[in-house]
């Protein structure tokens, strides 16, 4: 329903302004959500362009104000801003720094609220529900500022936080998108692909990124895109390594190490396999699976060629799997 999608729209502008004024303005946004920014080096140009924000460690303080300025508690509930319990009404980001989630042109879908302490008692982040309006699997944080600068690039970063797009927009590279902690889905690829066939994948240096970013290599050749993947130090999201190198050192850090995904795949496995024949074996029909995920035939050929010089097995031998793997999945 059109008119309802409105409604939750325009309560969610309301929510951001809200979260804002009250991090720029209100003593506990100053004392806490102010200084855990500023703590995390984002400036106040950064913090005005990303509309980033605070919510009170009150029960209900934003759900009041909102009612009270004419705000539907309906919609209030519908975008999930607010959490409504045996007849009372509840905040659900009490206490935490808001990140207001934006469609490509720039309408405010959603929000990440992430908690300021360390402990683990509740989840580092918090995200809006699914509802009308925020469909998380279509959605990528950051592609309202970064669509000019990755048409102009001809290339997309994609990362995996929030913090990481601020980041790397604070340093002054602005073609970059974040995929918010969740599997990287169709959809957001093709919303990529409007605007550039090329993807870069930059995620955490820690097991877990390497598991998503080699998941997320065959999803975007399935969508006859180019995809480079750049390894962070152990240890290290783009993130932290932004914060402590400069533009042009960051620059050269992601040319030479942003690799095609054959290379990458090919490294990791100088790491695992370390010689051994079964290992390798393994990790060759790992690539040709990537490799016949590529709809386009010529450039199939060509990733075959770059296969078998990289890992040293004749052409024939890939050409004759890279068919066996297509003839199955049809
Ligand atoms: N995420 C989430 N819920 C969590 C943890 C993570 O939604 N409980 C999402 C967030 O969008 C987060 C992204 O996954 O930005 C990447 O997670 P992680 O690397 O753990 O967080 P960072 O972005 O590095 O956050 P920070 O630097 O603030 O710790
Ligand atoms: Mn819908
Ligand atoms: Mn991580
Ligand atoms: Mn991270
Ligand atoms: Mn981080």
């Amino acid at each position: 329903q059109a008119n309802e999608r409105e409604s939750m729209y325009v309560v969610s502008e309301f929510a951001k302004d809200y979260f804002h004024k009250t991090l720029l303005n209100s003593e506990p946004g100053k004392a806490i959500g102010l200084t855990y920014f500023k703590e995390r080096g984002f400036s106040e140009e950064t913090i005005g362009k990303f509309q980033l924000g605070y919510s009170p460690d009150t029960w209900d303080a934003f759900t009041s104000e909102a009612i009270r300025k004419g705000y539907k508690l309906e919609y209030l509930e519908k975008t999930g801003l607010s959490i409504v319990k045996e007849e009372k009404q509840f905040d659900r980001f009490k206490g935490r720094v808001m990140f207001p989630i934006q469609s490509l042109s720039g309408r405010v879908l959603g929000f990440g609220g992430r908690i300021l302490t360390n402990e683990k008692k509740a989840a580092k982040y918090l995200n809006s529900p699914e509802s009308d309006i925020y469909h998380k699997s279509k959605v990528l944080y950051g592609i309202h500022h970064a669509k000019q600068s990755i048409a102009k690039e001809d290339n997309c970063f994609l990362v995996e936080g929030y913090t990481d797009v601020i980041q790397m927009n604070q340093l002054g590279i602005e073609n970059v998108v974040s995929s918010s902690g969740t599997a990287l889905t169709p959809e957001q690829i093709r919303l990529i692909n409007r605007l550039t066939p090329n993807i870069t994948v930059l995620f955490d240096g820690d097991a877990a990124g390497q598991r998503a970013s080699i998941r997320g290599i065959d999803l975007i050749l399935e969508q006859g895109m180019n995809v480079k993947v750049c390894s962070f130090p152990e240890g290290e999201d783009p993130d932290s390594f932004s914060r402590k190198h400069t533009l042009t050192e960051v620059e050269d850090f992601l040319k030479e190490n942003a690799k095609d995904f054959i290379q990458y795949k090919a490294s990791l496995l100088v790491k695992e396999a370390q010689g051994d024949p079964v290992k390798k074996a393994g990790l060759v029909r790992d690539m040709v699976e990537s490799i016949a995920k590529i709809p386009d035939v010529i450039k199939r050929e060509i990733y075959v060629q770059e296969c078998a010089r990289i890992m040293d097995i004749t052409e024939n031998v890939l050409f004759n799997t890279l068919a066996q793997i297509r003839n199955k999945g049809n």
